[in-house]
């Protein structure tokens, strides 16, 4: 597979009925909320968001799971108050061994062991400022799954990118190279083209479902669970998840502050 074979030219539906696109969400498929804290809050600031979130889940609907990724310093704290509560708990990042020397790093048994179940992989902010790449992300992404941690694996295009008409291609190769030997049956995704990460300058709804639909042809297992991310708001967050192929957000600025999120989460 070269770069520049485009998404929409792998066919991997295996039989005619299957290739009639479905428009309205698959029950199989699970809806999952995600909060990116990026390096926000502390632990006294942790509790503070809490108290304001966690009334609004009485709200909340059945079959949504809502996951929380603050800093790992927060995850212990988290761990103990959310026991038991409808969040999930999920980390930023993961390094691919149990131990070592590998000086800032965090391993998936350290995370496990606080009732960790997700971690986001990938995230274009690693992959830019902290030379991710395609290969450590596929490490990480294996070194997740063997310890039962569910990866939220982000893929998507620069601005330049989407311009040069280099989306589809972009992401073919990033799943290509990132999916290497990774289990689809607990694997989430999303898709995050970073010119829509903090901007407010998010992606039409439509064309976030279109891109999604051609991430699922690429995949093996039709029913991964495939998110969109990027500047998603209060009040946008209807129309991104009235979309058929959008399972769910991952949500950074707008997670931090316990109303807005809280809104996302209860999505009408
Ligand atoms: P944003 O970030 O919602 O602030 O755009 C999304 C992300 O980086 O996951």
């Amino acid at each position: 597979m070269t770069n520049d074979q485009s998404l929409t030219k792998r066919p991997k539906l295996k039989n005619a009925s299957s290739s009639v696109r479905i428009l309205t969400k698959s029950p199989v498929r699970k809806i999952v909320i995600a909060g990116n804290w990026k390096m926000f809050k502390t632990q006294v600031e942790t509790q503070d968001f809490l108290q304001g979130f966690l009334p609004h889940l009485e709200e909340t609907p059945p079959g949504r799971e809502v996951v929380l990724c603050p800093p790992f310093t927060n995850l212990n704290v988290l761990s103990k108050i959310l026991h038991g509560s409808l969040i999930q708990l999920g980390a930023q990042n993961v390094h691919w061994e149990d131990n070592g020397a590998y000086t800032g790093e965090i391993s998936a048994p350290m995370l496990t062991e606080l009732g960790v179940r997700f971690v986001i992989v990938g995230h274009s902010e690693r992959r830019q400022y902290f030379g991710e790449t395609e290969a450590t992300v596929n490490l990480r992404l294996k070194a997740a799954q063997r310890h039962g941690l569910t990866p939220i694996l982000c893929v998507g295009e620069t601005k330049q990118q989407r311009h040069a008409g280099e989306t589809e291609s972009l992401i073919t190769n990033q799943l290509d190279k990132n999916l290497i030997d990774v289990d689809q049956h607990n694997l989430v995704i999303a898709y995050e083209p970073i010119w829509a990460i903090g901007t407010g300058d998010t992606c039409e709804a439509t064309e976030a479902n279109r891109v999604i639909g051609l991430i699922r042809n690429q995949l093996s297992n039709p029913d991964v669970s495939i998110q969109y991310g990027g500047s998603v708001k209060p009040n946008n967050i209807d129309e991104i998840m009235a979309q058929p192929e959008i399972d769910g957000v991952l949500v950074g600025g707008a997670s931090l502050e316990p109303a807005s999120f809280a809104r996302i989460v209860n999505y009408k």
